[in-house]
């Protein structure tokens, strides 16, 4: 059953212009999830919008995946728009000519040469069922690690939930430190305790929590490990139930971000045929509290220095170490 939100009277007001204004950059430099694995096939051109730009992904001959501009160099045409793919390149559908998955023309009919001209793109990685893009000034110098649960036969097919907010991603991210709102959005019963360690563009939180499912309060471990920017998997273990989420925070414009949510259900070793309503439990308990979350994210305004408590430094430290994802002008 999809999830729908609420009707937000609040959406039918004006709207206040600092719900909008960030002063930092859209977009962090770091690898992005915009499609999982299955979702490009071969011989397919997908239309992408993300980073307040029209893209298109491919596969090229080798099947290895690109995610590149969509408008064409020449005249302007949408290559996912009418476009197909030839001999594991792009074509054009408006004059013809074939763009590589490195992005270079290889071919424009007419042409005695074909042009020097190529279409703007992405480094482009692709393991654990998903593929990443890298945005920054530079080639990227580290990588996502691979994430175990998504091949493996312990874990179920993942629940896929996508969000979209007016936010920028960084609060999303903000809000695995934020230990408060667990209380008041994620019913869990005590404070959060968590601890906070980071190196270079990797970092964790590591924790407990306790929450009531089905009447019960359940103990479990809540670890948080963030690769950048856009990429962060939290694994939760319990006596009821164990889940890795994978958090995919991209941003889409200026205004607005996605937030793509795949949970992956530990399948119980004594008991598989519980999984099916395990997963029904996990929708039923966790996806509506996203859905909570994203009311608050779509009207909040970005304090750039917030009135924080003694027990919520986690959201200092969060936005120390994020900073170094953006441009040293804009560092904190
Ligand atoms: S606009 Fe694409 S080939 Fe002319
Ligand atoms: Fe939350």
């Amino acid at each position: 059953m999809p999830f729908r939100p609420r009707h937000d009277k609040l959406a039918a007001l004006p709207r206040d212009p600092r719900a909008d204004a960030y002063p930092m950059p859209t977009v962090p430099h770091g690898w992005y999830v915009m499609l999982r694995s299955h979702e490009l096939r071969q011989g397919e051109v997908v239309s992408l919008h993300y980073f307040g730009r029209a893209l298109i992904a491919f596969r090229g001959a080798d099947d290895r995946p690109a995610v590149r501009d969509a408008h064409c160099p020449h005249y302007g045409a949408h290559l996912g728009s009418g476009g197909k793919i030839v001999d594991g390149a792009v074509e054009c559908p408006f004059h013809g000519w074939r763009f590589g998955p490195d992005g270079q023309c290889v071919k424009a009919p007419f042409a005695h040469r074909s042009p020097k001209v190529s279409l703007g793109g992405f480094p482009v990685r692709e393991h654990s069922g998903l593929i990443f893009v890298y945005v920054g000034s530079d080639r990227p110098t580290w990588e996502v690690p691979e994430i175990g649960e998504a091949g493996s036969r312990h874990f179920a097919k993942p629940i896929d939930d996508v969000c979209r907010a007016r936010i920028h991603i960084q609060e999303m991210r903000e809000n695995i430190v934020d230990e408060s709102h667990f209380h008041f959005i994620h019913g869990q019963s005590e404070p959060l305790v968590q601890e906070w360690q980071s190196k270079g563009p990797f970092a964790e939180v590591r924790g407990r929590i306790r929450r009531r499912i089905l009447g019960r309060d359940i103990d479990n471990t809540f670890d948080a490990f963030m690769y950048g920017p856009g990429v962060m998997v939290v694994r939760t273990e319990g006596a009821f139930l164990s889940v890795t989420a994978i958090a995919l925070t991209t941003p889409i414009d200026d205004r607005t971000s996605e937030m793509r949510m795949l949970y992956y259900i530990r399948i119980p070793s004594r008991f598989p045929f519980l999984t099916p309503a395990l997963k029904i439990i996990f929708r039923r308990e966790a996806l509506g509290e996203v859905r909570e979350e994203v009311r608050i994210w779509d009207h909040k305004i970005h304090q750039p220095r917030p009135v924080l408590l003694t027990h919520e430094k986690g959201i200092k430290a969060l936005r120390r170490w994020y900073a170094q994802f953006y441009p040293p002008l804009h560092r904190a």
